[in-house]
């Protein structure tokens, strides 16, 4: 409950960005669910704004909200994009990926002018790495691309490495929006997320990990009673 009030008052912290006549990158998640129901009160007060979502979940609130959506085919560029992540360390380092969007989320957070994160506290790490790191990848032969990916998470110098599919509670593998599949990778720490970046993106069969690197502008998190924005 505690954590919900942080997340929404980080929401509506990141509604205080929006203005009139923008295009949006909207998230996927809790925290970004809070965010699309705010923005759709203000659209019903007649604001304009167009969305690309990030998740077809996010597509679906977004048209119960009645938020105008963008066809992604006929985007260009985004003036902000607004997400949730699953931890962020202090060089805006983010992982993501928890809700299975991380693909669509990382395409739309990089088309962003301004990618604006917005988290309760408890997400805020010193090292990223105690949440398991998701890594979307193709279906065929995702064993093999799991073994590699074991390899370079112990060349890294990720301690407590284990690779495991992520399945539904009918023990089926989650699919993700793009059709492809999630392995969470425990790390338990990461000691250089750039590095590891690079070498996961290097193997075939891996589509995309939830490292967001170099891409956060603005992180807002959220408390029980108030907000605070930090900047890059
Ligand atoms: C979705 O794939 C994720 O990247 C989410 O943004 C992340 O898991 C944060 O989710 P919550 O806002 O629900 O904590």
């Amino acid at each position: 409950m505690t954590a919900d009030i942080a997340k929404i008052n980080a929401a509506a912290a990141a509604v205080a960005y929006v203005e009139e006549g923008m295009t949006l990158g909207l998230g996927t998640g809790s925290t970004a669910a809070h965010f699309v129901r705010m923005l759709g009160q203000r659209v019903a007060q007649g604001l304009k704004v167009r969305g690309v979502p990030t998740s077809e979940a996010t597509a679906q609130l977004a048209r119960e909200c009645g938020v105008p959506l963008m066809d992604v085919a006929k985007v260009g560029a985004l003036d902000l994009c607004v997400d949730g992540a699953d931890e962020v360390d202090p060089r805006f380092q983010l992982i993501k990926g928890g809700g299975a969007a991380l693909l669509r989320e990382k395409i739309i957070a990089q088309a962003a002018r301004h990618f604006l994160v917005i988290a309760d506290e408890s997400k805020m790490v010193e090292r990223l790495g105690a949440f398991p790191l998701p890594v979307e990848v193709t279906p065929f032969g995702y064993a093999l691309t799991a073994a590699k990916i074991y390899t370079a998470l112990r060349d890294s110098g990720c301690a407590g490495t284990e690779v495991a599919l992520r399945e539904t509670a009918e023990n089926a593998p989650v699919v993700t929006d793009g059709g492809n599949f999630v392995l969470d990778c425990r790390c338990r720490a990461i000691p250089d997320a750039p590095a590891l970046a690079d070498r996961l993106k290097r193997i075939t069969g891996v589509v995309d990990h939830g490292l967001f690197i170099g891409m956060a502008r603005t992180v807002i998190v959220g408390k029980a009673k108030s907000a605070d924005v930090l900047e890059r």
